[in-house]
C-alpha cells in the first residue's frame, strides 16, 4: 500500500481528509435483488430524493410532510425551489441538506456522489470478499451489534440539530459508517430532555445518550428493522424510561402519546 493511500484512507485528526471509493447500490442490488431489492423500492431511505417521472433533471425531496422541488445544477449539485413557484436557491441543498438526503458529500465542494441514500451510508465501504465471509461487512448478522457504532451510523442523519466542528454544516464532514461520528459532529445531549421536541426526534437523542453515557445495549436496531420499515420488535424491549417518550408511566402499553414530527432544519 502506498503512503498517500494510507493518508487518504485513515481518519486525520479524527476526520478523513477525503472520502473513500465505494461500490454503488446498483452493483449491490445486482446480487441482492431478491433479498433486498423488493423492499428497497419502497424504503424511505431510498426514496427521500427521487427522479421525477419522465424527467432527467427534475427531482423531488420528501413526500409525506413536505415536498421540495430540486433541479440538477452541475455535478453532484441541486438547486432547490423555496416554495412552489418560488425562487430557486442554488446553494442551500448542498450546504444544508445533502449530508442527510444524498450520499457521500465532499467536504470541499459539497458535491454528493449519489442522490438519495445509498447502501454505503449505513454499510460503509464494502469488501466484496464479504460474499465468503459476512463478518467483513458492517451490520451483517455475523458482525454482531455494537450499540456505539450503531449510534454513530444512524445518528449521522437522525440527530437533527448537530453541527460539524470542521465545517459548520448541519451534517457531519466525511463521515463513513464504522467511524466515530462524534469526533466531528457536535450534538447537545440535553435535547433528550427537551419536552418541546417531538417524540420522533427526542427518542433518537435519548437512545443515543443512553448508549454513549450509560453504556446501554439497547440500540436503534433493538426496535427498528431498517429494510422492512418495521418497529414491531420494539414491543419486546425491556420497559425503561425510554418508553415514556411515547407511552404513559402506568396503564396499558396500547396507549400511545400522540406527537407530530416537525423540524426547523428540514423546514416542515
Ligand atoms: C442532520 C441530517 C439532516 C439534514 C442536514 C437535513 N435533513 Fe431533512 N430529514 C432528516 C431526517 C432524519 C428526516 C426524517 C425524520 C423523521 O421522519 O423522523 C428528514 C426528513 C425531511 C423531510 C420530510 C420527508 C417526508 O417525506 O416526510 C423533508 C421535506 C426534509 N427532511 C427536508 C430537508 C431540507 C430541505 C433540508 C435542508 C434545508 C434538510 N432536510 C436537512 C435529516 C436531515
Ligand atoms: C439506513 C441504513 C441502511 C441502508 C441505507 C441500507 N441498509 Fe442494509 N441493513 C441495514 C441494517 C441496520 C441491517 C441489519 C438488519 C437489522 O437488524 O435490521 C441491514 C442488513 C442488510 C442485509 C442483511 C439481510 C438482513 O435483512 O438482515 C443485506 C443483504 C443488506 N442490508 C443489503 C443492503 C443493500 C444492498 C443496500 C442498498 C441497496 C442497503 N442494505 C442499504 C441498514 C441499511
Ligand atoms: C457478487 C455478488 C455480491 C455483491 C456485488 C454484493 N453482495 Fe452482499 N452478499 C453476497 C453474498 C453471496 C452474501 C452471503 C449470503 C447472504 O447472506 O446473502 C452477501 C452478504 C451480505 C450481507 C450480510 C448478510 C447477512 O447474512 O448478515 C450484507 C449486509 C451485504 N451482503 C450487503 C451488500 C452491500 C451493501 C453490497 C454493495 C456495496 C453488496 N452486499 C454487494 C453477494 C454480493
Ligand atoms: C444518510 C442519512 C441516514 C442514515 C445514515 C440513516 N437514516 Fe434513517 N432516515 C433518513 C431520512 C432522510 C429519512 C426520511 C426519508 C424521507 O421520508 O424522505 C429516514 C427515515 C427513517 C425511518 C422512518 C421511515 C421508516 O422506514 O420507518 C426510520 C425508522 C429510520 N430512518 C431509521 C434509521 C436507522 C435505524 C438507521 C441506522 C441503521 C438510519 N435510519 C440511518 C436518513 C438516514
Ligand atoms: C425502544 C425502542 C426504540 C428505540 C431504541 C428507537 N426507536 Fe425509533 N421508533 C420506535 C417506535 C416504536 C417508533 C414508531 C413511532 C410511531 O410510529 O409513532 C419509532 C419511530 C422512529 C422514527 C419515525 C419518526 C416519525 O414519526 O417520523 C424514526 C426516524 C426513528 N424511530 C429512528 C430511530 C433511530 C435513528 C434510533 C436510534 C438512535 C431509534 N429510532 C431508536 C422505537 C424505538
Ligand atoms: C417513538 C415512540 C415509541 C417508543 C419510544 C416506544 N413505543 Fe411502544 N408503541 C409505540 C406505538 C406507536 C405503538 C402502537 C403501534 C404498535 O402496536 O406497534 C406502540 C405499541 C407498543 C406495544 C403494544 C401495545 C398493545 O397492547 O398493542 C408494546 C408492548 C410497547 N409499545 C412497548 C414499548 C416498550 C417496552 C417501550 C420502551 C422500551 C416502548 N414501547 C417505546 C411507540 C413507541
Amino acid at each position: 500500500m502506498k503512503w498517500w493511500f494510507l493518508l487518504a484512507a485513515l481518519p486525520l485528526h479524527g476526520q478523513r481528509a477525503t472520502l473513500p471509493e465505494f461500490v454503488a447500490g446498483d452493483q449491490c442490488l445486482f446480487c441482492h435483488r431478491n433479498d433486498i431489492g423488493p423492499g428497497w423500492q419502497k424504503n424511505r431511505h431510498n426514496l427521500t430524493v427521487k427522479l421525477k417521472e419522465g424527467s432527467e433533471s427534475e427531482y423531488r425531496l420528501g413526500a409525506r410532510e413536505r415536498k421540495r422541488n430540486l433541479r440538477k445544477s452541475g455535478y453532484g449539485k441541486f438547486a432547490m425551489e423555496e416554495s412552489a413557484g418560488g425562487a430557486w436557491d442554488p446553494a442551500k441543498f448542498n450546504d444544508r441538506c445533502a449530508g442527510c438526503h444524498a450520499t457521500a458529500v465532499d467536504g470541499a465542494t459539497k458535491a454528493f456522489a449519489e442522490f438519495s441514500i445509498d447502501c454505503y451510508a449505513c454499510h460503509g465501504v464494502v469488501d466484496l470478499e464479504h460474499t465468503n465471509d459476512t463478518s467483513k461487512i458492517l451490520l451483517s448478522k455475523k458482525r454482531g451489534r455494537d450499540p456505539k457504532q450503531i449510534a454513530s451510523i444512524c445518528g449521522s442523519c437522525h440527530l437533527r440539530g448537530g453541527t460539524s466542528k470542521a465545517k459548520g454544516t448541519p451534517y457531519p464532514l466525511h463521515y463513513v459508517a464504522g467511524d466515530d461520528l462524534f469526533t466531528d459532529f457536535v450534538v447537545d445531549p440535553r435535547r433528550a430532555d427537551d419536552t418541546g421536541l417531538n417524540a420522533g426526534d427526542r427518542h433518537v437523542y435519548r437512545n443515543i445518550r443512553d448508549v454513549l453515557e450509560n453504556n446501554s445495549d439497547v440500540s436503534c436496531l433493538s426496535c427498528h428493522v431498517v429494510h422492512t420499515g418495521s418497529f414491531e420488535r420494539h414491543r419486546r424491549v425491556l420497559t425503561s424510561a425510554a418508553c415514556l417518550d411515547c407511552h404513559n408511566e402506568s396503564g396499558p402499553k396500547k396507549n400511545v402519546k400522540p406527537y407530530t414530527v416537525k423540524s426547523a432544519l428540514c423546514e416542515y
